[in-house]
């Protein structure tokens, strides 16, 4: 049995601390050691205290410059997009159009699908990324190719065929009952296997038929244990059309969770624009969002308001997702700098406990999968970054001056970026380094 050990600057956050008391919410060690056991975590602590512990034949890897954390956990992605990201000049309904949907047509091709997923996995893990919940294409061998690029490394991957039946190129769409029959194919074959998650993956209200809706639904009551990802309110005139073709349900949210769309089961991108109505929905349903900020800006869809979703009152749990290639870094600091940056607009200071909350554990329990990965806690995967916080003379000289680890935590997800991913271990192994 294999023990791999840590030893490094520890930090993880435990619980949320949008919810709950700042000190209950994270455990940092200055000179900590993370013991795992076959790929799982099996104590985290203090060196001092959790040394005897090592057996003589445990592999120490010793990082005393360094800060350990949770890998990075990305809510929302699209691996199909990658090859776009950074298209100028339009926003959301044009930019399908201009360049998402020929990107994708591409993948209909295994090979190139093959080739763009190894690529896709390299990245995540250059940036510290160990989970996402993936968007593939309407091609079921785009999903094979995603699946079969994380398996390589063992990576916790949610993924899923995207389901569009209409107002799309024709080489992009399905039809209703394809798209479940091809969806179910899928599952019995990727779901549960390795670290594989199957996700159903219906894009949005405005490319799925009320046919296709409710067989989306169909499959999420047929097996217990799938997720649900897709889209809602980004953009103002996704909603109009939205409104346009579901002219029967009351509002967005209600399109979704006619269909039975809306559980706790399900994520869905943005959610820049929902009425208090509709979080109040969210609360009840126990759904979540995914909280992508770099796309936001750059698409133009506006600013997400992070202190109503996390209502108190009302809390609904959101993520954090690069939406890659409308989002504009793989990067979760860069994302976490982003949101950071947006939640200032909306007049919200987020603390770097919430960002990192956000990046890793809030992604977790978004995604149903806290518990597994997320956090340096006994049981968790050993999924794990070591973080340079000295990676570039600009990060060396505000290190120096930072007081307090949150200090430099926070400096850090505003000033980094992949240069800071010193190396990746997934499932205890290592994946990448930079050096
Ligand atoms: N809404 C429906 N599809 C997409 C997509 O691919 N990207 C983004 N950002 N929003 C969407
Ligand atoms: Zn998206």
């Amino acid at each position: 049995m294999k023990q791999l050990c840590l030893r490094g600057r520890l930090y993880t956050l435990i619980d949320d601390p949008f919810l709950q008391a700042p000190s209950d919410c994270v455990f940092s060690c200055e000179d900590g050691l993370i013991i795992t056991r076959n790929g799982v975590i099996e104590a985290v602590g203090d060196y001092a205290s959790l040394r005897g512990r090592l057996s003589p034949e445990a592999e120490l890897r010793h990082y005393p410059d360094a800060l350990l954390l949770p890998g990075f956990i990305d809510a929302h992605i699209h691996y199909p997009q990658v090859e776009i990201i950074g298209s100028f000049g339009a926003q959301l309904l044009e930019w399908l159009q201009r360049y998402t949907f020929p990107a994708e047509a591409k993948f209909r091709d295994p090979a190139h699908a093959r080739r763009i997923a190894d690529f896709f996995v390299a990245e995540l893990l250059r940036n510290g990324t160990t989970s996402a919940s993936v968007f593939c294409t309407s091609a079921p061998g785009s999903v094979e190719a995603i699946f079969a690029a994380a398996q390589d490394v063992n990576m916790l991957i949610l993924a899923g065929k995207m389901m569009m039946d209409r107002h799309a190129p024709a080489e992009l769409l399905d039809a209703a009952q394809a798209s479940y029959d091809e969806s179910k194919a899928l599952i019995k074959r990727w779901h549960g296997k390795g670290r594989c998650l199957y996700t159903v993956t219906p894009r949005f209200a405005l490319t799925s038929s009320r046919e296709q809706l409710a067989l989306a639904g169909a499959l999420l009551r047929e097996y217990g244990d799938l997720r649900l990802q897709s889209h809602i309110s980004e953009n103002i005139d996704e909603m109009a059309r939205a409104k346009e073709l579901f002219p029967e349900r009351a509002n967005y949210t209600d399109i979704y969770a006619h269909y039975g769309l809306l559980d706790s089961r399900a994520i869905y991108g943005h959610g820049i624009h929902l009425s208090e109505g509709e979080w109040q929905r969210f609360h009840e349903a126990g759904a979540k969002i995914a909280h992508c900020p770099t796309s936001n800006f750059f698409i133009g869809s506006g600013l997400f308001d992070m202190a109503r979703a996390r209502n108190a009152a009302r809390p609904v749990t959101v993520g954090l997702g690069t939406d890659v290639g409308g989002g504009t870094s793989f990067s979760m600091l860069k994302t976490m700098s982003a949101a950071y940056q947006m939640a200032q607009l909306r007049g919200t200071s987020l603390t770097a406990a919430q960002c990192y909350y956000l990046a890793t554990l809030g992604s977790a329990e978004a995604l149903g999968i806290a518990g597994e990965a997320g956090s340096l806690q006994a049981g968790c995967a050993a999924d794990v970054i070591v973080l340079d916080p000295r990676a570039t003379p600009l990060l060396r000289l505000r290190a120096d001056e930072a007081g307090t680890l949150d200090e430099l935590l926070f400096a850090l997800l505003i000033c980094a970026d992949d240069r800071a991913v010193a190396a990746t271990y997934v499932a205890g192994e290592l994946v990448y380094a930079r050096d």
